[in-house]
């Protein structure tokens, strides 16, 4: 990989979750299996519950308001939602959150959609528009409901949040790489037709694929572990971080820094669940809020289904402990609900036809809701916590 361009990366970063999860044990129990499978076998202990009040638009906004204080409306030239559970099949969720969060009309909004590695899209896209805007500030946003279906195979890896990314030249926490690699190929390990909000997925392929992919863009990128500070990797669920770390370990030599390194990047994955898009950067989050401050060359693995890997990197800026937000607050102040309150929760789905609806206000929770759909057009409002 060429040498870092070393002044443009993320700058600022916030996360959202909803104020609900469930204990994966009790999920285990209700369903049947053995809960050591679902702990080891899986490596999740806890669910992201998503109420239909929360959706890619509401849970991308608060993360980005997070970020507001930050933005220089002057500056602000891209706003971006990677996504994959996105709300409309034409306008981009970014939109919505652009409204909501009363963002200045001059720039570009868009939403990406590759699988989870949209979110890399995103961030990939605005570090090259900084790069030919010199001055500019990007908002990233990477949201998604990771929702398989009751009683699923995929069931145990549900799970939903946003993280929000500002980039900008002279970052605070994370200068990228000006180079990467990447692999794309059209194979149908995990798809989500118009008509459903559940995803379809081939568990064990996509698995294989993930780490067929992983290799390869390793293998290409000339890095060694001994350069890398700390390995990252898309966790659809831990256990998949497991694997490629065990699949790098067949390439490389994976120093115990660099095992205990992986470790605290997957303790709030253990706690969310998938955030598809967001997933990668809630491992970020994860390694950096739960390690001493360190410093050096961090690789991230991205992969999307479908499907595209690409590895980059990126290298920590002195200080960027001063500039994390508190996500184990955040993950603290849930409140668990039961398999029967999640199984409700569930069902109460936004339907997937032209009916109105409108969505619980018990399970409100988050500075936005959307409080329901009327005239097949998605009503978005602001509340007060
Ligand atoms: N104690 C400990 N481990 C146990 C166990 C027990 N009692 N019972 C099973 N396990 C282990 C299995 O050995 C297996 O481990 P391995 O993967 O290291 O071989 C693991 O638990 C999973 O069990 P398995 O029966 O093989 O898988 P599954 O049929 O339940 O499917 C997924 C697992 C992840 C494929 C499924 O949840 C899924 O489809 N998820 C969604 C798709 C996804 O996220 N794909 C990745 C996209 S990037």
């Amino acid at each position: 990989m060429k040498p870092s361009r070393g002044n443009i990366g993320i700058d600022r970063i916030s996360m959202y979750t909803p104020a609900y999860y469930l204990d994966v044990r009790e999920l285990a129990e209700a369903r049947g299996v053995d809960p050591d499978k679902y702990t080891i076998g899986i490596g999740q202990d806890e669910q992201a519950v998503i109420p239909s009040s929360q959706d890619a638009v509401t849970m991308g906004a608060a993360a980005a308001a997070d970020l507001l204080a930050y933005i220089d409306p002057e500056r602000l030239g891209l706003v971006i939602l990677g996504t994959e559970s996105g709300v409309d099949a034409s306008k981009a969720g970014a939109l919505y959150i652009h409204e909501l969060l009363g963002l200045p009309h001059t720039v570009r909004v868009m939403e990406i959609k590759e699988a989870c590695y949209g979110g890399t899209a995103g961030l990939l896209t605005a570090r090259d528009y900084v790069a030919a805007h010199p001055g500019a500030q990007a908002l990233v946003i990477a949201s998604d409901v990771a929702r398989y279906g009751l009683a699923t195979g995929g069931e145990v890896t549900q799970g939903g949040g946003a993280v929000a990314m500002l980039v900008s030249e002279n970052p605070r926490i994370l200068a990228l790489s000006a180079d990467s690699t990447v692999y794309s190929e059209s194979i149908q390990d995990f798809w989500r037709p118009v008509y459903t909000d559940e995803a379809q997925a081939r568990g064990k392929y996509s698995t294989e694929q993930y780490l067929e992919f992983f290799a390869r863009v390793w293998g290409a990128s000339g890095l060694s572990a001994a350069d890398c500070a700390a390995v990252l990797f898309h966790l659809p669920y831990t256990k998949m971080g497991a694997k490629a770390l065990a699949r790098l370990a067949e390439l490389d030599a994976v120093s115990d820094e660099l095992r205990a390194r992986f470790q605290s990047s997957i303790a709030f994955s253990r706690r969310v669940g998938n955030l598809y898009t967001a997933s990668l950067y809630l491992g970020l989050l994860s390694l950096l809020c739960s390690s001493p401050a360190f410093e050096g060359q961090l690789a991230l693995f991205s992969y999307g289904s479908g499907a595209v890997g690409e590895l980059f990197t990126g290298r920590l800026v002195e200080g960027y402990e001063k500039f994390l937000p508190d996500v184990n607050a955040l993950l603290d102040a849930r409140r668990k609900v039961s398999v029967g309150e999640y199984e409700n929760i569930f069902r109460d789905a936004v339907p997937y036809g032209p009916e109105d609806y409108a969505t619980n206000p018990d399970y409100y929770c988050g500075p936005f809701v959307l409080t329901g759909v009327v005239g097949m057009e998605r009503q978005y409002a602001r509340r007060e916590e």
